[in-house]
């Protein structure tokens, strides 16, 4: 048997721990489909997350909740044929690893096996170890997610910056140093205050990475849709849009749609005569 020879610059679990150690930001994004995993890589995302944000971004629904785990390994596989040089990592969703240890095994499992994901990432704490360490046993790299963590939004009242008040703050290290502890490669910190994403990168070895958790993580991710300007209405305050995409892709359904009505398109441009031509699609 041979071992494919290592492509150059594959991102890696050990790599992040690398960048970290060497001082270079992880720049992390996510992506639900294979145009837009290959995008991010070409690029040079170095981590694209197949997030169950799917569910809110693209599957109208209001929170993460109802997305399961066919949803999310759909897109994992589309993902993963657009993804090459990033690190491939799938949301476990909803009650997909909370009930029962060998249940969530079987579940990252499939986001692996069948997805071709490269690593898993989970939300919580404590109450969470003893599934990553479960996951480690097969070999499975897991992502720790803590701070705003949507899946728990109906216990934390809504869509807020966690971890202000001083127990609060307390049990997000406690918990990030027992994850870290139990083995996961990587800590996705979710609006937090930027004092206390601070403290927590600088307490762990493994690398963190901020969503409106300020400029101290190792990393930070965005959902790409974000970043590209595509939702309606103003953007949140932890996101920055580098693009306004909605005004133009809206401007130009509209555009379409009037040429359509008036008979202005197609024009004979893109038509195909009658005259022995080659019979190509492309223009
Ligand atoms: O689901 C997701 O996209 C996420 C990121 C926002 C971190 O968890």
């Amino acid at each position: 048997m041979a071992y494919k020879a290592d492509k150059e610059n594959v991102v890696t679990t050990t790599k992040l721990v690398e960048m970290k150690q060497k001082g270079v930001k992880i720049a992390a994004a996510t992506a639900y489909d294979a145009p837009t995993a290959k995008l991010l890589n070409e690029a040079g995302v170095d981590v694209v997350l197949v997030g169950d944000s799917v569910g809110m971004v693209k599957l109208g629904y209001e929170s993460t909740l109802p997305v399961t785990l066919d949803e999310i390994l759909h897109h994992v596989k589309a993902a993963k044929r657009g993804n090459s040089r990033a690190l491939l990592v799938a949301d476990m969703p909803y009650l997909s690893y909370e009930l029962d240890v060998k249940e969530a095994v079987r579940n990252a499992g499939r986001l692996v096996k069948e997805g071709g994901a490269q690593a898993v990432k989970l939300e919580g704490g404590l109450e969470i170890a003893p599934v990553i360490k479960e996951l480690l046993k097969v070999n499975i790299p897991v992502m720790g997610h803590l701070g705003l963590t949507p899946q728990a939004v109906n216990r934390l009242g809504g869509f807020k910056v966690q971890g202000r008040k001083p127990q609060d703050a307390e049990k997000i290290l406690t918990d990030a140093k027992i994850l870290e502890g139990t083995g996961i490669f990587s800590l996705v910190l979710e609006c937090v205050p930027t004092g206390l994403a601070r403290e927590i990168t600088r307490k762990l070895t493994v690398p963190t990475i901020g969503i409106g958790a300020g400029a101290h993580c190792d990393g930070q991710v965005l959902v790409s849709d974000d970043l590209w300007g595509m939702g309606e209405g103003p953007a949140l305050k932890f996101v920055k849009r580098y693009a306004e995409l909605r005004p133009q892709m809206l401007k130009a359904a509209q555009a379409y749609c009037g040429e359509v009505k008036s008979g202005a398109f197609p024009s004979s441009e893109h038509e195909f005569s009658d005259a022995p031509k080659p019979d190509r699609l492309s223009a």
